[in-house]
């Protein structure tokens, strides 16, 4: 017998089903409530709201898990790819050799941008925030391949589109930045694997034999993996709500990546440097910056901590502090920011503010450290966090379309004026 909630308005009694999943959370299920009982819900931010039914990530924010169609974050991080675990996350299970193989060939085939791209490109400045830069270029593509716009693609077609995006997002994100620079932009070389062809373009000056460092790239694979998905997050629920009008991939990643870009989300990992640097130029005395953070007078906000879900540590952050030591160690850089952030962390943490907030370091509290320490400039901060979430983005996209979800459409309730008649202007 399906379990069931009472719901009593106005003394009638409505029977709600429940709904529970595979790792027993439970929902309401409301999907009737407005045709059965003229109510609707309100939930300011969705923090009690389940928006679907997902296979993909699973989060126990109290326990601090976090699993990718059942593998631990901890051990995706130590043991797979990043291109592995982007087949996991959009085709449900890790693949065999000849499955990876393939699909590491098939992007690459598809690593060039159309020369055209190049003009949309030189019409951003190159005071242009990357992140700018990165969601025009990847929604352009529905203007090289229009066949995307198709609502009722073919499953080729959609595995095509699927290429092509996580194909092309390291092209883009090495432009964007390349045209910051003012730099003449590099050309994917395939002979390297996906994160060595991104940091090739990323660093490469005209006519230098550029070597990859291991360490970067092994590190930088890691990061990738530990931003691959996270369930319904801002950004994520925007591809989704954009995905549900049968727009395409391309203009629903895009819609994600503006998402992503905001400083309360994926813009957080560009601010944690900021404010760590603000922090080491004031002196580095961190009691006076949690006093502030505490004080809802300041505006400010220890960036890096705190989560939606999250009420214990982000289990992303205890693995990116961690290779944090390993990259600087094995890079002999001694980054003064580092320490601070320890600081803040242990100060943080033993406050009866925080605590009770249950405020831990998110993923963003450490990973600008490491981008720091591989020589990626704080306005890539982001756009790095894009590349790691486009897998999460492209697999969510796709089950809400194999789902055949209805289009995501929220109502309100109305708090404006009443009926009131029309005064001509002149009568004002
Ligand atoms: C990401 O959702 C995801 O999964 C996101 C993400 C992913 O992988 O996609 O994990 C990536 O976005 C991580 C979060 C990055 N953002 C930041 O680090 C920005 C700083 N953190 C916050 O602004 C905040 O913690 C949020 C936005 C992350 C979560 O905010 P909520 O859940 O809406 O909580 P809230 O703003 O209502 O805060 C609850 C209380 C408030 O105090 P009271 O009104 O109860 O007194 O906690 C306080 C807040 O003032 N608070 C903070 C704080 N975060 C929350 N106070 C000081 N510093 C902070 N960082």
């Amino acid at each position: 017998m399906a379990k069931t909630a009472e719901l009593i308005i106005d003394g009638k009694s409505y029977k709600l089903p429940i709904v529970e999943g595979t790792e027993n959370e439970v929902a309401l299920d409301i999907s009737n409530l407005l045709e059965e009982t003229g109510t609707i819900t309100l939930d300011l931010g969705y923090k009690n709201t389940g928006a679907t039914k997902s296979a993909i990530t699973f989060l126990d924010g109290d326990k601090g898990i976090l699993r990718h169609r059942g593998y631990s974050i901890e051990d995706l991080a130590a043991k797979s790819s990043f291109l592995e675990v982007a087949y996991l996350l959009i085709f449900g299970e890790l693949p065999m050799k000849d499955q990876l193989d393939k699909f590491s060939n098939d992007i690459k085939l598809h690593t060039m941008v159309h020369e055209d791209i190049k003009k949309i490109l030189d019409g951003f400045p190159s005071s242009s925030h990357p992140m700018g830069v990165l969601a025009s270029m990847f929604c352009a593509q529905t203007a090289f391949y229009p066949e995307s716009l198709d609502p009722n693609r073919s499953a080729e077609g959609v595995y095509l589109s699927i290429v092509r995006s996580l194909a092309k997002m390291p092209t883009f994100a090495a432009w964007a930045y390349k045209n910051a620079m003012g730099h003449p932009v590099n050309y994917p070389d395939n002979s390297l694997n996906y994160t060595s062809r991104f940091l090739k373009m990323l660093y490469a000056l005209p006519a230098e034999q550029y070597e990859v460092d291991p360490i970067v790239a092994d590190a930088l694979d890691k990061l990738l993996i530990l931003h691959a998905d996270h369930e319904q997050n801002c950004s994520t629920s925007t591809v989704r709500i954009v995905g549900s009008s049968k727009a395409s991939i391309y203009s629903s990643i895009s819609a994600g990546i503006n998402a992503l870009w905001g400083p309360l989300h994926g813009g957080a990992n560009q601010e944690v440097i900021l404010m760590l640097e603000a922090i080491r130029k004031d002196g580095g005395d961190t009691e006076k910056w949690i006093n502030k953070a505490k004080d809802k007078n300041s505006g400010f906000r220890l960036m890096g901590f705190g989560h939606r879900v999250y009420k214990n540590f982000d289990p992303r952050a205890k693995i990116i502090k961690k290779t944090a030591d390993d990259v600087l160690n094995k890079l002999g850089v001694n980054d003064p920011v580092l320490e601070i952030a320890l600081k803040l962390e242990e100060v943080a943490l033993r406050d009866p503010y925080f605590i009770e907030r249950k405020l831990y370091p998110n993923v963003d509290f450490y990973s600008g450290i490491i981008y720091r320490a591989l020589g990626i400039p704080v306005d890539m901060f982001t756009v790095m966090f894009a590349m790691g979430r486009l897998p999460g983005w492209i697999a969510q996209w796709k089950e809400l379309r194999e789902n055949k979800e209805p289009i995501g459409r929220p109502r309100q309730i109305y708090t404006g004026q009443n009926l009131r008649p029309y005064i001509p202007i002149e009568k004002r």
